[in-house]
């Protein structure tokens, strides 16, 4: 037996029991006569004792024990005679007299600690020994944790998970597809999923009802923190569903992952806000409710009084920090520069404080009255001791979104995003459609198969881009964690729609005939959502980047450094799969 417990598991009711362990040196340090060595594997940290004056053998292994090495060890549970309150073994120790080496290693290329000196690429070159460290681990032992609450919650509510298959066909829809050649069919592609979604329409179809997926996704889109190409999502969908009926059961499955997880119990249904109100308040799309500093517009305030960057706007917005009329002039210079650095690429910011006696001192004091600047205190409903932060441009989205990156810094700034906060929220009515300037076309927000709202089916002739969508988002924290709708079953209304995006009867025919031809065997009304498991566990553990979370995450330009992919292939399988790289053209792109 190569073990009788773990390295986390003893305790002092365990003092005098004869124990083996194995696991990795984390540590050793002679003191005196005697040698310590911290054994660690998943389960904690315990600490051996090796009284070397008693045994020349024993003496002499453990003088020979370096960092990572892989050993078994027996010996007796004892009392320490001083604690360690940091780990969960701290009371006791191994008194050991018998060491095994299992296998040696060489000295890792950085300390396997909370605290380590591995930098970013070296820690995922080796990422096998960057996951011994506990901090990654727990992220992992988390995530399978979530997995098996989303499992036993879904089972309860009656829901079947189907695998579908990785190889399908491509979309030319949302982000660009990852592909892969056939072999046996010559000059031919499969692609990876982005998601299950026509599938699990088609599941539909069939009569599944309630089907679920932990599944993995493949964009081949821009990575940012909280995007991987490939991911994982929750993908869920039910038929004879409206809105409501999706939203609640996901409500409720997130609300059971709050509290089993994390300890929250969330009684109140989680807040509900337009698609169309979260731009004008927020900027966003998936607004942070930790915080308020609601948008206000100042338009009828602020224009009009020979200010030509306000006289000229077609949008003027401000936010009121609370408390923060105390920011130094050299903070408010920060914060402009900040609004103007290139990706909020702001011109200016304009800040007011209102002072102990109520009154206004702003930047722009010479185009304004204490009249007017107590206008502007009263629209903002800012108090004495608070700050006004005003934004003003030509493009109204663009002007909203750039405001929206200033509140996010002041929230930041002010301490109000406390990742043990959770505000969680239902993004509802999305529109249906966005203009689209690369492609000078309409493109579907989330995806061609979301049914318009019912009310505004009449505008998909006259004017489509008025037509908001049954889709909704989950937003916790402004992270969007999960999507959906509520789906078109019909072949007609599925086909106009592809007209809308621009698709001839012919192309649509072509890539979604399937959906097309199913829809017409009696497909139920149905509906569904796909939350992303890596951004859930990432805030539930309270992390920066869901690569945290993956066990062998890309890097930000997409390559898995310790696989050492995406790489070249050799000429006999390019051979094989009728493949030919232009080289030139890639060294034309590279210059
Ligand atoms: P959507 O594209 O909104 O919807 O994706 C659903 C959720 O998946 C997560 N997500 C990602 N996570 C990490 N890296 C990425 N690159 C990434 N892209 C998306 C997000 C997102 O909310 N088929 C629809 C769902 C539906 O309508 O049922 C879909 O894929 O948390």
């Amino acid at each position: 037996m190569y073990r009788t417990n773990t390295c986390g598991e003893l305790r002092l009711s365990d003092c005098g029991r004869e124990v083996t362990l194995a696991g990795w040196v984390q540590r050793v340090r002679k003191m005196g006569g005697m040698t310590f060595m911290d054994l660690r594997d998943r389960y904690g940290i315990t600490q051996i004792v090796f009284n070397n004056e008693h045994d020349a053998a024993l003496n002499d292994a453990s003088n020979h024990l370096g960092r990572e090495f892989v050993v078994q060890v027996v010996g007796v549970v004892a009392e320490r005679s001083s604690k360690n309150d940091h780990i969960a073994t701290g009371d006791i120790e191994i008194i050991a007299h018998k060491l095994r080496v299992l296998n040696t290693s060489e000295v890792p290329p950085f300390t396997i600690e909370d605290d380590t000196d591995g930098g970013d690429d070296l820690r995922m070159r080796y990422r096998y020994l960057d996951l011994r460290r506990a901090a990654v681990r727990r992220n992992l032992e988390l995530r399978h944790r979530m997995t098996m609450e989303v499992r036993r919650y879904l089972d309860s509510k009656g829901f079947l998970e189907i695998e579908t298959p990785m190889l399908v066909g491509s979309t030319p829809e949302g982000a660009r597809d990852f592909v892969v050649p056939s072999r046996m069919n010559p000059g031919q592609f499969y692609a990876l999923p982005q998601s299950p979604q026509t599938l699990k329409q088609l599941l539909m179809v069939s009569g599944m009802d309630r089907y679920f997926q932990i599944v993995k996704c493949f964009r081949d889109e821009d990575l940012r923190a909280d995007r991987q190409p490939e991911f994982t999502q929750i993908d869920c969908e039910m038929s004879f569903v409206e809105q409501e009926d999706v939203i609640s059961l996901f409500e409720g499955m997130a609300k059971h992952l709050f509290k089993e997880l994390r300890g929250v119990e969330m009684t109140e249904p989680f807040q509900r806000m337009t698609w169309a109100d979260a731009m004008k308040y927020y900027g966003s799309d998936k607004p942070d409710l930790r915080f308020g500093m609601r948008f206000v517009e100042l338009m009828d305030v602020l224009k009009g009084y020979g200010f030509s960057v306000f006289d000229n706007a077609a949008y003027i917005g401000g936010i009121c920090a609370k408390g923060a009329a105390t920011y130094t002039r050299k903070q408010l210079d920060a914060l402009t520069d900040y609004v103007k650095r290139s990706q909020i690429g702001a011109k200016g910011m304009v800040y007011a404080r209102v002072e102990a006696d109520g009154n206004v001192k702003s930047s722009v004091d010479k185009f304004y009255t204490q009249d007017v600047l107590q206008q502007l205190r009263a629209a903002m409903e800012a108090e004495p001791g608070d700050l006004i932060l005003i934004l003003s441009g030509d493009d109204v989205m663009r002007t909203r979104k750039q405001l929206c990156e200033l509140r996010l810094e002041m929230g930041r700034q002010l301490g109000l995003r406390d990742k043990n906060k959770f505000a969680c929220l239902w993004v509802v009515d999305f529109p249906m459609f966005e203009w689209s300037d690369e492609e000078q076309r309409l493109m579907a927000m989330h995806h061609p198969f979301t049914h318009p709202k019912d009310e505004d089916i009449p505008m998909l002739d006259t004017d489509p881009a008025a037509v908001r969508a049954d889709a909704y988002d989950m937003v916790v924290n402004g992270v969007e964690v999960g999507g959906g709708s509520i789906r078109i079953h019909d072949s007609a209304l599925q086909a106009k729609m592809f007209e809308i995006l621009g698709f001839t009867p012919e192309k649509a025919q072509e890539q979604f005939g399937f959906l097309m031809n199913a829809f017409k065997y009696g497909a139920p009304p149905h509906g569904g959502l796909a939350y992303g498991l890596d951004r859930w566990v990432s805030l539930f553990a309270g992390l920066d980047s869901i690569r945290d979370c993956i066990a062998f995450p890309k890097n930000n330009s997409g390559r898995d450094v310790m696989l050492d992919a995406p790489a070249a292939l050799d000429q006999k399988q390019l051979d094989e799969l009728y493949l030919i790289v232009d080289d030139k053209a890639i060294e034309s792109k590279k210059q």
